[in-house]
């Protein structure tokens, strides 16, 4: 038996940020970022949404990106002396992940970090508060998935907390508040979605649920993220879709070893001043797995018809595998992202020679790779890699060289 789960609404479209005046309750928490959507008046509109909906209104804002341990147990504080019975995230990935685990601590006062990450392994929440997404990016879905992805900055290490409780209860998909992304942000975000819908299409969890929502978003990223990136606004919005679409598929058909090597690279070089943006750890990263996941006969087959989808020239799987590889290292340089860790340079840009020394690196290799085959996406991958595979695929990722095993 397979589970596919998602929000009991999601509304969907320019001004459904409308909704939130539909949400019933007493006391609703706001949980913001770092100001863009302050900025922009997307906060003070929520705000005025749920008063008109006859709440009481706190807000918790300056959730950083990359959330960390300590801002949740803040957050969770808040919570507890507040008493809300509706959680409302509004923003990108950070604040809405760190407002998940928020909730999860607010229910249960007594759960540790290491208690939320025990995967699938969460208690009943919904006891105290109803959670509402409101996402302002266009790549991580978290509005719509069972994930929260919190850093540990002592270990240098992002967490995924995985359970269908987390799945928010209504989501908001509003295409207005992603129109003012910086372009960099479109870029990243972007690779992040399409790296959610071709590694759920080739999961050992996907499912034919799974399948029609990530070919949809694969056909539409393709579409729309280069014109999105250069502010076609109808592009823009599109994408807003699509990338939701993506993270239907892959919050119920899980991902893959991708997600595992950006998760457990993200953090481990900020002491080189080296924040590798997760959408652009996903793209450097996505062509060398798919080349590592092609040797599993059934995932070449499937990167296959993602290929045929997207019409990419190729007589057999084994063309069509290298022209996916092609047409992504292609989008890479359209966007300006750089092919591998060597080269992940100041503002993310390509540059001859990053942030990242060599010798450190390799250093810090064997633990990179240890714990990204101990990352709850490495499951879900078509081929469990081993030690010295997850170093050399890392390796290639590193040096942008060719998987050829
Ligand atoms: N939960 C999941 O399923 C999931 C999936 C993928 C990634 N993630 C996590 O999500 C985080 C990344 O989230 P993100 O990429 O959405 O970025 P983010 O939330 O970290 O935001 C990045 C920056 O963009 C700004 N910003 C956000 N929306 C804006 C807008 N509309 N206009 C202008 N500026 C805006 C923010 O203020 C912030 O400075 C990472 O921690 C990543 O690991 C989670
Ligand atoms: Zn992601």
């Amino acid at each position: 038996m397979q589970r596919f789960t998602n929000p009991r609404d999601i509304f969907h479209g320019k001004g459904a940020l409308e909704a939130l005046k539909t949400l019933e309750g007493k006391r609703a928490i706001i949980c913001v970022g770092g100001g863009s959507m302050k900025r922009f008046g997307f906060l003070e509109r929520a705000e005025n949404y749920l008063k008109e909906a006859g709440m009481e209104v706190t807000i918790f804002e300056g959730i950083e990106s990359d959330p960390s341990v300590d801002t949740v147990m803040r957050g969770a504080a808040v919570m507890q002396e507040f008493e809300p019975d509706w959680i409302v995230a509004i923003g990108g990935g950070s604040p809405i992940d760190a407002a998940k685990a928020m909730w999860i601590k607010y229910e249960y006062p007594e759960t540790t970090f290491e208690d939320m990450c025990k995967i699938f392994g969460l208690p009943k929440l919904r006891t105290k508060a109803h959670f509402c997404a409101v996402s302002s990016t266009s790549g991580t879905a978290t509005e719509v998935t069972a994930f929260s992805i919190i850093t540990d900055y002592e270990k240098g290490i992002k967490y995924p907390i995985a359970d269908f409780e987390i799945t928010p209860d209504v989501a908001i998909v509003d295409p207005d508040l992603a129109e003012t992304m910086p372009k960099k942000l479109v870029a990243h975000t972007g690779m992040d979605a399409l790296t959610h819908a071709v590694e759920a299409y080739v999961s050992t969890a996907r499912s034919d649920f799974t399948d029609a929502m990530a070919i949809h978003a694969i056909e539409m990223i393709q579409r729309d993220l280069v014109d999105s990136y250069n502010e076609d606004m109808t592009a823009r919005d599109n994408m807003h879709i699509a990338q939701c679409l993506a993270g239907v598929a892959f919050s119920s058909g899980l991902l893959g070893i991708v997600h595992s090597m950006a998760h457990k690279t993200g953090a481990v070089f900020a002491d080189y001043g080296a924040h590798i943006i997760h959408g652009a750890a996903n793209a450097m990263y996505l062509p060398k797995v798919i080349a590592y996941n092609a040797r599993d006969l059934v995932a070449k087959q499937r990167y296959g018809v993602i290929a045929d989808y997207m019409h990419l020239d190729g007589a057999n799987d084994d063309e069509k595998v290298a022209a996916l590889i092609e047409y992504i290292r292609g989008l890479n340089d359209k966007l300006n992202i750089p092919h591998g860790i060597k080269f992940y340079g100041a503002d993310s840009y390509p540059t001859e020679q990053g942030f990242v020394p060599e010798e450190v690196f390799l250093e810090r290799l064997p633990e990179i790779a240890k714990n990204a085959i101990l990352d709850a996406c490495t499951g879900s991958n078509p081929r469990q890699p081993d030690q010295a595979e997850m170093e050399a695929v890392l390796k290639c990722a590193y040096y942008d060289t060719e998987v050829d095993f």
